[in-house]
């Protein structure tokens, strides 16, 4: 299990090349540094090199950003009949598609994320989404009312776009998240000042060429590269921008709630999660086991849905936790770009101290390390598969979310529906849950029972663009994905009128 360190010799010349290149923002169809001229370091997270450098853009940047998306929001894009955004749209999918062989390494490499989740995943999810959406450019209809009052009237609604929105993604699955939210605002006829995460911008701006490819309007997407705290922090408050979507954390998430209010801009917030992974007597032992250690082990458990509280009956608690343990072990580490790689690192060095304190402190309150426990090797920030027992509710590997490859166990002996959604939400996020078990009444009756915003059933971290995800509790507001992000997008005018 220890961490091979290099993973260049599998880097081809072009990705290395575009990733160490020039890199600009893409600002009102221009490329420009930041004004500031700073720039940022992009690192490789296997091993702790630095790869490349993008601006650091600011306050002065995102201000320029949004002015040139306000220009294109009441220029070319609101006049392009919805077939046409479609077609762009679909344009862009078929371009990320094409570029996969780039898209796929740009983002494993500085993501860290095993080759094949990136190129053979992440990238098609992502084409896919904006494909989905394509089709939904043509389909924002209004509704006509019957009115209650006397004489003759004609009512109806028109879905608007809400204008110029900002979106501020994170680093854990840079291309579908920028895709979760930049495909629905394009249909829906907004213009777009999009912020990759500081860790994460390459893969971005990669797509932003692809973007000017496809033919869109000069300023409908602007991609503005900084920190969260320089840039991001200037979109939350920015008085001429519409609406954010965020995806990170929950702390950061309350902060831009905050920001919003300035202008009361509307918010949509997909935040973090604890989710619980509740295997029942009659569960197929072999399918949990893949299952809660894929729940757990996906994408270095970089995933806001991942499942980090394992709850298996007693019955078959022993046969579980030495199934995902005997997985957890024989889980080869190694950099994203090593195609036998099963297993990245996390994403920064600051991420893998997090997650290691969080271990560290879990095993000085009395819980047991089943498997893992730490860091792997000494270069890069790769951690151990780590499954941990004997906690109890109070400590802060049970309470915190970890976003490591780590989750904690508990049995439990009687199969009380109540008792179990009780302990399952006893905690303040709601993001996602899963439930193995055969028998389809006990499913459907926790399923019910459980406060989150996804419920899987004998499976984990299953995402389809047709389906709304999102959080109830601390884990945020709104739901992306299918037909509900529409919502986020749109707002709703009431046209009534009186027949003369
Ligand atoms: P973060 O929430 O700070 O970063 C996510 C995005 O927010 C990045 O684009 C960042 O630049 C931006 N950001 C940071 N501070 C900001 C501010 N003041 N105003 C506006 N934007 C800001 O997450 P971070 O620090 O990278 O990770 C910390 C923890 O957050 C993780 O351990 C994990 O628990 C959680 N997280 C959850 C994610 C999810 O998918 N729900 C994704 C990333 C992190
Ligand atoms: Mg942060």
């Amino acid at each position: 299990m220890t961490a091979p360190i290099d993973g260049s010799k599998f880097l081809d010349p072009r990705v290395a090349a575009f990733v160490s290149g020039r890199h600009a923002m893409l600002i009102g169809g221009q490329w420009l540094p930041a004004a500031s001229g700073r720039t940022l370091d992009v690192l490789d997270p296997s091993s702790g090199k630095v790869i490349g450098a993008v601006p650091a853009g600011e306050a002065a940047d995102v201000d320029l950003a949004v002015k040139v998306a306000r220009k294109a929001f009441s220029g070319p894009w609101s006049s392009m009949v919805p077939a046409e955004r479609a077609k762009l749209i679909w344009r862009l999918a078929d371009l990320i598609e094409q570029h996969g062989d780039m898209l796929g390494p740009v983002n494993s490499y500085e993501c860290g994320k095993p080759i094949g989740d990136s190129r053979n995943g992440e990238v098609p999810f992502t084409a896919e989404t904006f494909r989905y959406y394509a089709g939904w450019a043509t389909k924002l209809n209004g509704e006509s009312m019957t009115i209650n009052a006397p004489g003759d009237w004609h009512a109806y609604t028109r879905r608007e776009p809400v204008g110029v929105v900002g979106q501020i993604i994170p680093w854990n699955f840079p291309l579908a998240m920028l895709a979760w939210k930049v495909a629905p605002a394009l249909a829906t006829g907004c213009t777009i000042v999009l912020k990759p995460a500081e860790q994460t911008p390459i893969g971005a701006l990669y797509f932003g060429k692809l973007v000017e490819e496809a033919g869109f309007p000069e300023g409908v997407v602007n991609i503005v590269t900084g920190f969260g705290e320089a840039a991001g922090a200037a979109m939350s408050g920015h008085p001429d921008i519409d609406k954010i979507a965020f995806t990170g954390s929950t702390e950061v998430g309350k902060m831009i709630a905050r920001a919003a209010t300035g202008n009361l801009k509307k918010v949509s917030l997909e935040l973090g999660g604890k989710a619980p992974t509740i295997v029942l007597a009659d569960a197929d032992v072999e399918m949990a086991v893949a299952g809660a250690s894929s729940a757990a082990f996906f994408n270095a458990g970089q995933s806001c849905g991942a499942g980090t509280r394992f709850f298996v009956h007693r019955k078959i608690y022993d046969k579980v936790m030495a199934g995902v343990a005997e997985r957890a072990e024989k889980l080869r580490l190694g950099p994203g770009l090593d195609p036998a790689s099963e297993l990245g690192p996390v994403v920064s060095q600051q991420q893998m101290e997090r997650i290691t304190r969080l271990i560290c402190e879990g095993k000085s309150s009395g819980a047991e390390i089943v498997t893992g426990g730490g860091r792997a090797g000494d270069t890069g920030y790769f951690v151990k598969p780590t499954i941990i027992s004997n906690t109890t509710r109070d400590m802060s590997v049970i309470r915190e979310e970890i976003f490591g490859p780590v989750a904690c166990a508990m049995p439990f002996d009687d199969e009380d529906l109540d008792a179990l959604a009780r302990d399952a939400n006893d905690t303040e996020y709601g993001l996602a849950a899963s439930i193995w078990t055969n028998n389809l009444g006990a499913a459907h009756r926790l399923a019910a029972k459980i406060k989150s915003g996804t419920v899987w059933i004998n499976c984990h971290n299953f995402n389809d663009v047709t389906m709304p995800f999102g959080g109830f509790k601390q884990s945020g507001w709104g739901r992306e994905l299918g037909a509900q992000a529409l919502d986020l997008y749109t707002q709703t005018k009431t046209v009534a009128i009186r027949l003369p």
